[in-house]
This record gives structure tokens, C-alpha cells and sequence, in this order.
């Protein structure tokens, strides 16, 4: 397939505020003179932002990295996950077609993307909104056929649930994720026939879509400052062991309030400034101001935490309830102290 740019492209290009920031930290991973690595998160993180890779960007993102033009360009026609035309404002939906997904519907996904989006793929549909393409497997073949929509996928797929899907889109409605037959996973589809206790005790979603549904919409541009808008995602819950009936399956030990100590604060960052605690895996930055107001700088503070801070932190993230246990951050703080 012959991967041009679009003939017709915006005068410029800038990423948002939040973005640039961003993109510079992830320039930062990389040692002095190998900043050109970082061509295939900038040029995502634009796409995430514009929905389509525009020249501007392209060009933008290669300045960034102190690359040739042709550079960039070589890398984003060689990707197919990146889109070179304009998308629907809405969603770009990537149908599956490859064998099992075939075998399973795909077909019948496809004729119901020319019907209600655009006869051709990368075509916008009448209003704008959404666009389509057909795509090579997405790993979810347990789950055939089914369709990535922004950054979810949407299974066990259907012509009817799938025209709902894209009606709800174009409605402005953010539909659920997940599997649409009413599987929770991927278990077989005449129910469990293993670790039946899990599922008498599991979360109402599996954790995919648990997450996906705490960002509240899905297909949203990215500007940089998305954070979940409910509560952390549910985490699903420890499955009993096998040999545990589901009377004596141990339940994890809930911190104690009574034990709970706020770790030692600091009134400010240390001279040379706060450390960038968005390092840590699950902090961003509401997460990180919330640190600093709670007098947390650094990451040798939290890698000194033991069981009754952790406790009191899991318990005073307010809307971040048990981060702190779900992401081990003094693990993760514990290895960047060390740099
Ligand atoms: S064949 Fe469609 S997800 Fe693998």
C-alpha cells in the first residue's frame, strides 16, 4: 500500500502545553545524541493530539530531535499505525480482518462501516465523524470478531451491536468496551469450566474496561492532562488459590487505620528542585501536586516509606485511593533514587 501525505495539510502545528512537557521528558530518557529515538512516542503522542499525523507534525517532532526531515518522514510512512489523512472528529474505528476475526464476522463488520461511515477505508463519513479502515490482527482472536475504537477494543463483535456501537459514537455517547456478548473476558463462551470461586467474586468489569471506563471518554483527543475522572479503576481482586475453598480463602489485609503514621513532609523541594515524580508509574500531574502538598518532593521520601505510611498515603490520595499499594511506588522509587 502506497503511504503519502495528504495533500491537503494545517499551516502548523503545536502540541499543547501538557504535551510539550511531556515530550520532552520522554526526549530525557534517552542518552546525549540519541534523542532521534524518541521519534515514535512524539509522533504518537501528536497523532494522539491531532488524530492524524500532519506534515507540520512530522516536521515539528524531527526539529524536536535535531532530525532530517526525511528521517521523520520515513518513519511515519513505514507505520501503518500511523494515520497520514485526515479522521473522523470523533473516532477512527480499526476493524480486524484477519483469519479469525474473518472466519467469525469480520466481513459483516466491514459492509456495516461502508453503510454508516464511508464507502471506502479512510474515507470521513458524511458528517465527519468517524472513518474506518480494516487492519491485521490485534491479538484479541479469543474475543472474534471485534474492532479497535481510539484506545479500547470492542469484542465479540456483531453486525447489530456493532451498528449500536457506531451510532452511539456518532451520537456523542462514549459506548463501553469489552466484550459485547456478555463475556467478561476471554473465557469460553459456554462459561468457566476453572477457577468458578473467581468469578462468584470479581469486579462487575475486567480491568480493561474498568480502566477505560474511569477516563469517561475514550476517544478524546489527548492533550496531556487526561486523568481518570471516578476513583482509581477498580483492581480486580487476588482469584483464591485453587486448593482455597471460597470460605477460607484469605482475604488481603486492608491497611489499618489505626497504624497509619503521614510519612515525614518537607515544607519544599530541596535546593535543585523537586524530583519528577510523574517517573512513577500512575502518578500524573494532579497526583504529583497532590505530593507536593502533602510535602512529598522527592523520590528518596517515598523509597523510604515503610507498611504504616504507605498506609496513611493509600488512605489520604484523595480520588487515588490504594495507588501507592497498587503501584508499588516505593519499589518503582527506590530504583530511580538510585540515579
Ligand atoms: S484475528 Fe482478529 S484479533 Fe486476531
Amino acid at each position: 500500500m502506497l503511504r503519502r501525505l495528504h495533500p491537503e495539510q494545517p499551516e502548523s502545528f503545536a502540541f499543547t502545553p501538557a504535551n510539550q512537557a511531556w515530550a520532552e521528558e520522554q526526549i530525557k530518557k534517552y542518552p546525549e545524541g540519541r534523542q532521534a529515538s524518541a521519534i515514535i512516542p512524539l509522533l504518537w503522542r501528536a497523532q494522539e493530539q491531532e488524530g492524524w499525523l500532519t506534515r507540520p507534525a512530522i516536521e515539528g517532532v524531527a526539529d524536536m530531535l535535531g532530525m532530517a526531515y526525511i528521517r521523520a518522514l520515513e518513519v511515519a510512512t513505514f507505520y501503518f499505525m500511523f494515520q497520514l489523512q485526515p479522521v473522523g472528529s470523533v473516532a477512527h474505528v480499526q476493524v480486524c480482518g484477519t483469519t479469525t476475526c474473518m472466519i467469525c464476522g469480520a466481513e459483516d463488520l466491514v459492509a456495516v462501516c461502508k453503510e454508516k461511515i464511508a464507502a471506502n477505508p479512510h474515507e470521513l463519513s458524511a458528517d465527519g465523524k468517524l472513518s474506518w479502515e480494516e487492519v491485521e490482527c490485534l491479538g484479541a482472536c479469543a474475543n472474534a470478531p471485534m474492532a479497535q475504537i481510539g484506545k479500547d477494543y470492542y469484542e465479540d463483535l456483531t453486525a447489530e451491536n456493532f451498528t449500536k456501537i457506531l451510532d452511539g459514537l456518532a451520537a456523542g455517547e462514549v459506548p463501553t468496551p469489552g466484550p459485547q456478548n456478555g463475556r467478561y473476558a476471554a473465557e469460553p463462551a459456554g462459561g468457566l469450566t476453572s477457577l468458578q470461586d473467581f468469578a462468584q467474586d470479581r469486579p462487575a468489569r475486567n480491568a480493561s474496561v474498568a480502566l477505560a471506563e474511569s477516563y469517561g471518554d475514550t476517544v478524546k483527543r489527548i492533550d496531556g492532562t487526561e486523568q481518570p475522572t471516578q476513583e482509581a479503576a477498580p483492581v480486580a481482586k487476588a482469584a483464591p488459590s485453587k486448593t482455597a475453598s471460597k470460605s477460607t480463602a484469605k482475604k488481603a489485609p486492608k491497611p489499618a487505620a489505626t497504624e497509619a503514621t503521614q510519612p515525614a513532609a518537607l515544607d519544599a523541594a530541596r535546593e535543585g528542585g523537586a524530583d519528577n515524580l510523574k517517573q512513577i508509574k500512575g502518578v500524573g500531574p494532579k497526583l504529583e501536586a497532590l505530593l507536593h502538598s502533602l510535602g512529598i518532593f522527592h523520590f528518596d521520601q517515598i523509597a523510604g516509606w515503610e507498611e504504616a505510611e504507605i498506609a496513611w498515603m493509600d488512605s489520604h490520595l484523595e480520588g487515588f485511593t490504594g495507588r501507592v499499594t497498587r503501584d508499588n511506588w516505593v519499589a518503582q522509587a527506590k530504583e530511580f533514587s538510585k540515579n
